[in-house]
């Protein structure tokens, strides 16, 4: 066995302790999870951002000014199609989101936090789940928040003279509930989020640069809190100092694994 396979044997196994000796675990995901699902990241060297420069941080400013620009621009964006959204619209769960699903199952993870936009966490099977940068099969009313699912009756959406949906509710325009750049995190998934994290004693970070806030903020909450890290991720981040475990693989090779040993050390007598 080569010697980064044996540190992967060995920080795997630091991790499976973590978790079977914690008693609340959470999960801070990004987009390294779905990489072995098709989805490029956006940074680590070949990612969107590295080939074609962060986007501007103004997307939302722009759409507030101009809704109805926004969405023709939207509009026409998706009927040009992209390597991403095809990407993602094809993308089906990995073994990394069925291993996450498995452990909540198994009750050695009670909740994610995913930064991906992608559905794949529900459709592996993960229920606990809170997604601080939205999904992209959700429609959010920017007035009160209230959201709708793919396929649920958007009949009920109020449409203006300039063809925009409105809430019934509070009248606010409804738009995709993917959180874009410059758009203040919905306050019901922040507030879950500093919730999750005040309660963790472990959480796994999977496939994230640790770049972003306030996503990346959670982990050291955890840590001041006197929780373990876990960092399962090809390449460093800023968190890996301060992590207790360093497994640098995949996560869709690493959590397979990790859930096998986790149940292998709950069931010692
Ligand atoms: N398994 C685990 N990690 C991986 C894998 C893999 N198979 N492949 C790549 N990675 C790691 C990379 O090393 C990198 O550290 O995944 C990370 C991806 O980082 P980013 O692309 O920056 O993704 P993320 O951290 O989710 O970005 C946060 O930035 O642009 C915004 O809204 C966007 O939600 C996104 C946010």
């Amino acid at each position: 066995m080569s010697e980064p396979e044996q540190q992967i044997v060995e920080q795997l196994e630091i991790a499976a302790r973590i978790i079977a000796n914690a008693s609340y675990v959470i999960a801070l995901v990004g987009a390294g999870m779905s990489k072995e699902s098709g989805i490029p990241t956006f940074r680590g060297g070949d990612g969107l951002w590295d080939k074609q420069g962060e986007p501007p941080m103004d997307g939302y400013q722009r759409f507030l000014e101009d809704p109805v620009r926004w969405k023709a621009e939207r509009e026409a964006q998706a009927a040009r199609g992209s390597d991403f959204g095809r990407a993602i619209e094809e993308a089906k769960p990995n073994p990394g989101h069925l291993a996450l699903a498995e452990m909540e199952r198994l009750g050695y993870l009670q909740h994610i936090i995913t930064q991906n936009i992608d559905n794949l966490h529900q459709e592996a099977g993960s229920t606990a789940i809170t997604e601080i940068h939205g999904n992209r099969t959700k429609q959010r009313c920017i007035g009160c928040g209230r959201r709708w699912n793919r396929g649920e009756s958007l009949g009920e959406l109020v449409i203006d003279s300039d063809d925009l949906p409105h809430c019934p509710d509070c009248e606010g325009i409804v738009k995709n509930d993917t959180v874009m750049f410059g758009e203040p995190i919905p306050q019901d998934a922040l507030a879950s989020c500093f919730e999750e994290a005040r309660q963790a004693d472990a959480i796994l970070l999977l496939g994230t640069s640790a770049t972003v806030t306030p996503a990346a903020d959670f982990p050291v909450i955890v840590y001041r809190n006197g929780g373990r890290l876990i960092e399962v991720n090809p390449q460093e981040t800023p968190l890996t100092e301060i992590s207790d475990a360093v497994v640098r693989a995949p996560s869709g090779e690493a959590l397979p694994s990790l859930v096998d040993r986790v149940g292998e050390l709950v069931s010692k007598p």
